[in-house]
Parts: C-alpha cells; sequence; structure tokens
C-alpha cells in the first residue's frame, strides 16, 4: 500500500524542514516507503510480534462467505477498488471467492507508485486468468472522482491493514470526508482497524525483537541523506516506541544518542539536535467500537457491519453512506 497517501502534491524537502524546524521535531510516516521501505515493511508483516496482517487475514479467510453477501445483498455486480496496492495477499482470498461464484465485477487497486500497482497487477493476472482488473496509478480522490461518473455500478473501497490508524484523528475525518463525497449512494466503505488489547502485546508490535521496526524508521534517515544530501548518521538515532493506554496509541521515535549537527545540502541549512532529543515519527492508532462508531457518524457514514478475528484484534467495518454529513 504505503505509499498511497503520498501525493504529488507532498514536497518532501520542505516536510522534512517543516518537521526538524518544529518544537518537538518530527518527521511524516507517509515517506518511509521507498523501495527499501516497503520491502522492510513487508518484513513487518512476517514478523512474530507483528500480529495485525494475520489477523486481518484471518477475517478474510475465514469470514468470505458472510462478507460477500454484507457487500452484495442488494446487488450482483460491483466494482472492488482497493486503496493503496499493498501485496493484494488478503484481497486474494476475496477475489478468489468472487471468480468461484462467477461473480460480474472488476478490480481496481489505486496507488501513487506506479511499481505497486504493476506488481499487483503482474500478480493477479496470473494468479486469476480470468480476473478483470483495471489498476489506476495516482490520487485517490482525483481517481475515485472520475470512477464516479464512468461506472454506475456500485463500488466497495477497500482500505485495508489499519491504515488508517497511521493518520491523527483529525485527518483520519477528512480523509473519509473527502471520499464520501467521491461515494454513489450504493457504495460501501471496507476499513481496517487495529482494536485495542493487552497494551504489552501491542507495544511488542512496534518493538520487535530482530529490530526490523528500528530499521524502519531509520531507514527515513537514510532516504534524506541519499535524496536531499544529507548526513545523518544512523549509529547516533535509536529506535524508541511508546503505546499510551489512555490515548490507546502506539507512537514511534528516533532519539538522538548524542549532541549533534545534521547537513542537509537540498535545504541548504543544519539542524541541531541535543543529546536525547526525540524526533517523532509515526502514530498507530488504535480502537475501540465507540471509537469506530463515532469516526463514521462524524465523517457522514453508518456501521452496516462488523468483521472481527477471532481474538478480536482487528475489525475490519463495513461502512455505508448516512443521509446526514
Ligand atoms: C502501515 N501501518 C498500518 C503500519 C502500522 O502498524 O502502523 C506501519 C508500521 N509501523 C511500524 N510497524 C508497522
Amino acid at each position: 500500500m504505503q505509499t498511497s497517501s503520498v501525493t504529488k502534491q507532498d514536497n518532501f524537502a520542505e516536510d522534512v524542514r517543516k518537521g526538524l524546524s518544529s518544537a518537538p521535531k518530527h518527521l511524516s510516516s507517509k515517506y518511509f516507503y521507498d523501495d527499501e521501505g516497503s520491502r522492510l515493511f513487508q518484513k513487518i508483516m512476517d514478523l512474530p510480534e507483528y500480529y495485525l496482517t494475520r489477523a486481518e487475514y484471518e477475517i478474510f479467510s475465514t469470514q468470505t462467505k458472510e462478507i460477500f453477501s454484507a457487500f452484495c445483498d442488494d446487488f450482483a455486480e460491483f466494482d472492488l477498488i482497493e486503496l493503496g496496492a499493498g501485496d493484494g495477499t488478503k484481497t486474494a482470498v476475496l477475489i478468489d471467492y468472487f471468480l468461484r461464484r462467477k461473480i460480474d465485477f472488476t478490480y481496481s487497486p489505486i496507488d501513487i507508485s506506479a511499481e505497486a500497482v504493476d506488481f499487483l497487477t503482474e500478480k493477479f493476472k496470473t494468479k486469476f486468468p480470468g480476473l478483470k482488473i483495471d489498476a489506476k496509478t495516482g490520487d485517490y480522490f482525483r481517481i475515485l472522482e472520475t470512477l464516479k461518473s464512468e461506472s454506475q455500478r456500485p463500488k466497495i473501497l477497500l482500505f485495508l491493514g489499519s491504515n488508517i490508524g497511521n493518520f491523527s484523528r483529525e485527518k483520519a475525518l477528512g480523509f473519509f470526508a473527502q471520499l464520501r463525497a467521491v461515494m454513489n449512494e450504493s457504495d460501501l466503505l471496507f476499513v481496517g482497524f487495529d482494536l485495542q488489547k493487552d497494551p504489552r502485546v501491542i507495544l511488542a508490535a512496534y518493538d520487535d525483537a530482530q529490530g526490523v521496526t528500528a530499521a524502519f524508521n531509520l531507514n527515513l534517515l537514510k532516504r534524506i541523506n541519499r535524496e536531499l544530501g544529507a548526513n545523518f548518521d544512523l549509529e547516533s538515532f535509536s529506535h524508541y516506541a511508546t503505546y499510551r493506554p489512555t490515548e490507546c496509541a502506539a507512537r514511534s521515535f528516533l532519539i538522538s544518542r548524542e549532541n549533534q549537527t545534521v547537513r542537509i545540502e537540498a535545504l541548504n541549512c543544519s539542524f541541531e539536535f541535543k543529546q536525547w532529543e526525540p524526533i517523532f515519527m509515526e502514530i498507530s492508532q488504535k480502537y475501540n467500537r465507540e471509537m469506530i462508531e463515532d469516526l463514521a457518524r462524524a465523517s457522514g457514514f453508518r456501521v452496516k457491519r462488523n468483521f472481527f478475528d477471532s481474538r478480536h484484534y482487528f475489525v475490519d467495518s463495513l461502512w455505508e453512506k448516512s443521509g446526514k454529513k
């Protein structure tokens, strides 16, 4: 997926300047996903501590029939649109089921990264020779706007993997409101949310024993070095993860282990780091039912049905537009 939230208007250099000039310093996690970052995220999804992907996969593979019925109780044909291409493992379960049932549908993965979309398209063409696939590269909302008038078939929008958790509440509400504006009345939205659970389980997912999450965070400094001509010394920053149960939020930081100055050529300036000063890197919001219902209501949706895994670690929540906004 995961390049998904980076749009053409994003300005990497300016965002880095703003983030490192702020107090406290921060960098945006939407920039994690260069080629190496995407590879590291793939590794994270296989980690024993990172339960999210397996929990969501369990939902898709054990409740396929129920998900299908909830998708199309009122209609027999639809377009399946995935926001953020991902590696398609979970979506493949649905596609396989729909094809077996001879459902008339088109699958459209949308991502800002042409590479991610091409990779998934090739993979699915081989795996599902009968699949009608119409991949799109670019900004979600612009593409959905054109699809709104182009296709009269109901659309099911997938936004999986707790990607919404990397947005602040304000950004999440803005994102859902924008989606709502490009959805027709019979369209549905299927969103993955990671749920509140034992804080120790959550914290371990963001602080794995093999240090893959640490490498994933540090990779953004590597990217700044390479793309913006900076001289971050990766050895002098360390990954630190927290989970605050009062806010249901995991956060990750890179901590400067010493007093240091980092030069960024593309910005023509240097940044001072005090010893033990943090850079805030990422929020991974966790949710409970009330929070999900509140998000849906506040952005003009109604929860049609929730699909939980057996441990209630994760939920895929199916939303329909409500009359009010
Ligand atoms: C992509 N996103 C849902 C991941 C998460 O769990 O917040 C990103 C991630 N960060 C560290 N590990 C995984």
